[in-house]
């Protein structure tokens, strides 16, 4: 059985909560890891579970618009966010909507501010959205993982996004319709 974990990330945080749920989905499942901009219709073609995340960007998925302004922060003279290799990638909006329709089992994640979830949004909403518009069946409910408003990854969500690899993990194998 084999899983793909496809992430966009502008400075990390999502890349690494991907690598933690992918390293937990192993497992039960041989797992691939990319970014979006890897993400091939073969290998979503091969895969038994598709789980997809990205950071949330003004409430929601990033746009172009979004990603600039990351990059701008980024490089604000004093700035200590560091783009990630991967960064400027297509976004995952644009790839989950050029998704072929799917009778498949998904997730979604996303990364996003420590808050209410009211207030700061949460990208996997839109993700979980567009994946199950493609025909996707939702293994969990959208899960966030949390960073501080100067973006670095709260203590404990890493090893989290590990357990939530897990769990999901043994959620598709035992699928129930719950969720969707
Ligand atoms: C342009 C921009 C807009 C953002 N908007 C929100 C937002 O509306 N809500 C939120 O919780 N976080 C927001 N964030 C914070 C990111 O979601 C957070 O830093 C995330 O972990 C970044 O993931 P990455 O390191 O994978 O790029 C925003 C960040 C940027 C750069």
């Amino acid at each position: 059985m084999r899983a793909l974990v496809v992430y966009e990330s502008m400075y990390g945080n999502t890349r690494v909560v991907a690598s933690e749920i992918a390293d937990g989905l192993r497992v039960a499942y041989e797992v691939t890891l990319v970014p979006v901009a890897e993400a091939t219709a073969e290998l979503v073609a091969g895969a038994d579970l598709l789980v997809a995340g990205g950071p949330t960007h003004m409430h929601g998925l990033s746009s172009a618009s979004s990603r600039r302004m990351a990059e701008k922060a980024a490089a604000k003279d004093g700035s200590e966010l560091r783009l990630d290799p991967d960064a400027g990638s297509p976004g995952l909006g644009a790839w989950l909507r050029d998704l072929g329709h799917r009778d498949g089992l998904a997730a979604a994640f996303d990364t996003r501010i420590n808050g209410v979830a009211a207030f700061t949004g949460r990208a996997s909403r839109p993700i979980a959205k567009l994946l199950k518009r493609r025909g996707y069946r939702l293994v969990a409910a959208p899960e966030s993982f949390l960073v501080t408003s100067q973006s670095t990854l709260l203590d404990g969500e890493a090893a989290r996004a590990r357990r939530w690899g897990m769990t999901i993990g043994a959620a598709s194998k035992t699928y129930s319709p719950a969720h969707t």
